[in-house]
C-alpha cells in the first residue's frame, strides 16, 4: 500500500517491482530507507535544495559484496542504481539527478589503510576530503584534494579534484594508482594500469557512468615542509578591476611560474554599484622566504590591498584556513545551500582578450550589485607550463582538461540559502559566462569542469565541453559495459 502511494507520488516504482525491491534488499540484509520511512526526507535530501528528487530507496551497504548485491537487485527490478559518497553534487546526481533511483550511499566504507613500504593509501569512498587529509597529514603525507572537508571522495576524485597542491601533484585523480569497483553487471573488480585498464581509464573522469568505486588506492606525497597561507583584499572600480584581471592572467600564464604556488582570484559583490570586491588567496607550498618574490609578480600590478592575511606556517594550518570551518573534522552534517553554479575552463595557449574581460567586469560590477543572490566567482589557476595537471596527455585518463590556464567557478546562492532560487540569479551567472564566451574570437575553445557540474549545459554541446576528445571512447565503453543504463540516465552522464 505504501508502495502504491509511491507510484502515485513518484511515478517511478511499479507496485510489484517496488515490493520486490524491498523484499530483495531485506533478504540481502541491506540497510535501506524507503519513501514511507521517517528517515526518508533526510536520506533523500540533496545538498543543493534547488533539487528535490525521490529515490526508490536509499541503501547503506557495509561491504563491497553488499554493493554488488544491490547492483544486481537494481538490475533485476529494473531500477537504475546510483552511487552517493559525500552527496555534494551541484545538481543532485548523487541521488540520480531524477526520480526513481536506487541510491547506494557508501558512507559505511570508511577504512583508511596506509602501506608504509609503498606509501600507498587505500581509502574507502565513504571518506570525505577532511577525513583523508586528517589521517594522512598525521603521517606527514597527503594527496591532492579540494578545500571543502565535507566533499566526498566518490564524486570529487572520479570527476577531477582540484586544490592548492594540484599544480605540484596534479588533480586528485592523478594520485590514483588503482580503484576497486562494482561494475554494472554486479562484478567486483580491481582496476589499475594492469587490470581492467579500460574501466580504470573511464573511472578517472566519468566515474558515475561506469562503476561504483568502493576503495581508492592513492600514491601519497610527503607534505611540503612549509606553507604560506595568504589572502589579499581590494574594492576596485570597473577600470581597475579590468586591469588587475588582465595582470592576473598575464602573471599566471608565465611559463616560469613555480608549481608550488596555489592561487585563485576571487570576485564578490562590491560596496556600491560600479565596484567589485577582489581577493587573491591560496597557499605558497615553497620556502617561506621566497613568498613575496613570487607574489610580487601579481601584487606589483595591483593597488595597495585594503587588508591582507599572510601566515608562514604548516601545510596542515593551510588546509584548516581554506576549509572555512576551522576544522577538517566531518562529524557534524554539512549545511545545505540553494544555488546555481557554472564553470568555464580557459585554454592556456589562447588568453582572454581585454574586450572579453571588460564585458565580464561590467556584468559583475552592475548585475552583481542588483542581484538578490549571494555570489562568488573564483578564477583558479590550473596552468601554466609547470603545472602537474597539464603534464598529462588529454587521453591519459578520461578527464580531458590538460591544457587549461584557468577554471572559473561561478556560484550564486539564494539570499537565505533556502528555496526558491530567483530567476534573475540564473540570468546573472549565464550573463557572466556569456560575456566572455560570446566575445572571444572564433577559434578560442572553452571547456567546463565535471566537478562543478551544471545541469543547464545539457542544452548545449555539453558532451564536448565536459569530455572533449575523450567522449567518443567513453561512449564506446558505455556501449560495452552499460548499454542498458544500470547506472541510470542522469544529466551529463555518458550516453550511448
Ligand atoms: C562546498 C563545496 C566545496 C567544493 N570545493 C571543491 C574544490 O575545492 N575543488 C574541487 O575540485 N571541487 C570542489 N567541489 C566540487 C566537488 O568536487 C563535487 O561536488 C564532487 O563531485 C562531490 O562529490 P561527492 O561524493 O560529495 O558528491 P555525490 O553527490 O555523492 O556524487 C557526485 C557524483 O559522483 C558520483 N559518485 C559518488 N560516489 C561515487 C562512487 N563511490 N563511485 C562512483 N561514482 C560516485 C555520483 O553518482 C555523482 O554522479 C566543492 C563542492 C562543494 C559543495
Ligand atoms: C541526515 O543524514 C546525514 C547523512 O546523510 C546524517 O549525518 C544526519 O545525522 C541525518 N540527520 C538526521 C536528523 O537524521
Ligand atoms: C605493502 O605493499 C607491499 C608491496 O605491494 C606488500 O608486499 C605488503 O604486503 C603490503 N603491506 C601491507 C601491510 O599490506
Ligand atoms: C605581462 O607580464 C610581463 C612579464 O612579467 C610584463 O613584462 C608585462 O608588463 C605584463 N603586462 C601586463 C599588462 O601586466
Ligand atoms: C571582500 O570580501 C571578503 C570575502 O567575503 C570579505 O572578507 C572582505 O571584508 C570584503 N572586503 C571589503 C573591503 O568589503
Ligand atoms: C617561517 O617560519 C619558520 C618557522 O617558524 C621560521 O624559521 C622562518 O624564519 C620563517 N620564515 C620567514 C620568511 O618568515
Ligand atoms: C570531531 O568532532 C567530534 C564532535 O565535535 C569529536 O567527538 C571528535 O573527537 C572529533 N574528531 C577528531 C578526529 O578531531
Ligand atoms: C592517446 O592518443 C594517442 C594518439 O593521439 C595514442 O597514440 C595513445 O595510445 C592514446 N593513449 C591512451 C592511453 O589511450
Ligand atoms: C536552468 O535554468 C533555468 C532558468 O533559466 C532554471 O529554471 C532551471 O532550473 C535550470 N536547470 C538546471 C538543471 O539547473
Amino acid at each position: 500500500m505504501f508502495c502504491l502511494r509511491s507510484i502515485l507520488l513518484l511515478g517511478s516504482c511499479l507496485s510489484l517491482a517496488c515490493a520486490d525491491l524491498r523484499a530483495d534488499l531485506m533478504a540481502a540484509h541491506v540497510e535501506s530507507v524507503f519513501s514511507e520511512d521517517a528517515k526518508y526526507p533526510n536520506a533523500s535530501a540533496a545538498f543543493n535544495l534547488r533539487f528535490e528528487f525521490h529515490p526508490a530507496a536509499v541503501t547503506y551497504p557495509t561491504s563491497e559484496q553488499q554493493v554488488s548485491e544491490i547492483v544486481k537487485i537494481g538490475k533485476k527490478n529494473n531500477v537504475p542504481v546510483v552511487a552517493r559518497s559525500g552527496g555534494h553534487s551541484y545538481i543532485a546526481n548523487g541521488i540520480g539527478g531524477r526520480d526513481g533511483s536506487l541510491v547506494v550511499d557508501v558512507m559505511h566504507l570508511k577504512r583508511i589503510d596506509f602501506n608504509k613500504t609503498t606509501n600507498v593509501a587505500s581509502v574507502g569512498t565513504g571518506n570525505r576530503n577532511g577525513d583523508i587529509a586528517q589521517a594522512l597529514v598525521a603521517l606527514g603525507r597527503d594527496v591532492s584534494h579540494g578545500t571543502c572537508p565535507y566533499v566526498g571522495l566518490g564524486g570529487h576524485v572520479t570527476y577531477g579534484g582540484y586544490g592548492y597542491a594540484s599544480r605540484i601533484w596534479g588533480l586528485a585523480l592523478d594520485d590514483i594508482v588503482g580503484m576497486d569497483a562494482v561494475l554494472p553487471d554486479g562484478s567486483v573488480v580491481k582496476t589499475s594500469d594492469h587490470e581492467h585498464q579500460d574501466i580504470y581509464w573511464a573511472l578517472r573522469g566519468a566515474g558515475g557512468s561506469f562503476g561504483i568505486v568502493t576503495t581508492m588506492h592513492f600514491r601519497t606525497h610527503e607534505i611540503p615542509k612549509a606553507a604560506t597561507t595568504y589572502r589579499f583584499n581590494w574594492i576596485l572600480d570597473v577600470e581597475k578591476s579590468i586591469s588587475v584581471l588582465l595582470a592576473y592572467q598575464n602573471a599566471s600564464a608565465r611559463p616560469d611560474l613555480p608549481n608550488e604556488l596555489g592561487i585563485r582570484h576571487e570576485l564578490r559583490r562590491g560596496l556600491y554599484p560600479g565596484t567589485v570586491n577582489h581577493s587573491l588567496t591560496g597557499t605558497w607550498n615553497g620556502p617561506a622566504d621566497q613568498f613575496y618574490a613570487i607574489l610580487d609578480r601579481f601584487l606589483k600590478h595591483y593597488p595597495e590591498p585594503v587588508d591582507s592575511y599572510v601566515h608562514n606556517g604548516t601545510y596542515f594550518e593551510s588546509l584548516i584556513y581554506h576549509s572555512d570551518k576551522g576544522t577538517l573534522n566531518t562529524t557534524n552534517p554539512d549545511d545545505h545551500d540553494t544555488f546555481y553554479a557554472k564553470s568555464l575552463a580557459t585554454p592556456q595557449d589562447y588568453l582572454l582578450t581585454e574586450e572579453a574581460i571588460t564585458k565580464f567586469v561590467h556584468v559583475v560590477a552592475n548585475q552583481g550589485q542588483s542581484t538578490t543572490t549571494g555570489w562568488f566567482i573564483q578564477i583558479e589557476l590550473w596552468g601554466s607550463k609547470n603545472s602537474a595537471i597539464n603534464a598529462f596527455a588529454y587521453n591519459h585518463t578520461s578527464f580531458v582538461l590538460r591544457n587549461t590556464l584557468f577554471v572559473m567557478q561561478f556560484y550564486a546562492s539564494s539570499h537565505d540559502k533556502k528555496p526558491p532560487f530567483p530567476q534573475e540569479g540564473f540570468e546573472f551567472l549565464d550573463n557572466a559566462v556569456g560575456s566572455m564566451t560570446s566575445t572571444m574570437p572564433k577559434g578560442w575553445e572553452w571547456s567546463a569542469y565535471t566537478d562543478y557540474i551544471d545541469g543547464n549545459l545539457t542544452t548545449t554541446n555539453w558532451q564536448h565541453l565536459y569530455y572533449g576528445k575523450n567522449y567518443r571512447r567513453l561512449q564506446e565503453l558505455k556501449r560495452e559495459y552499460d548499454p542498458n543504463f544500470i547506472f541510470g540516465k542522469f544529466p551529463t552522464g555518458i550516453e550511448l
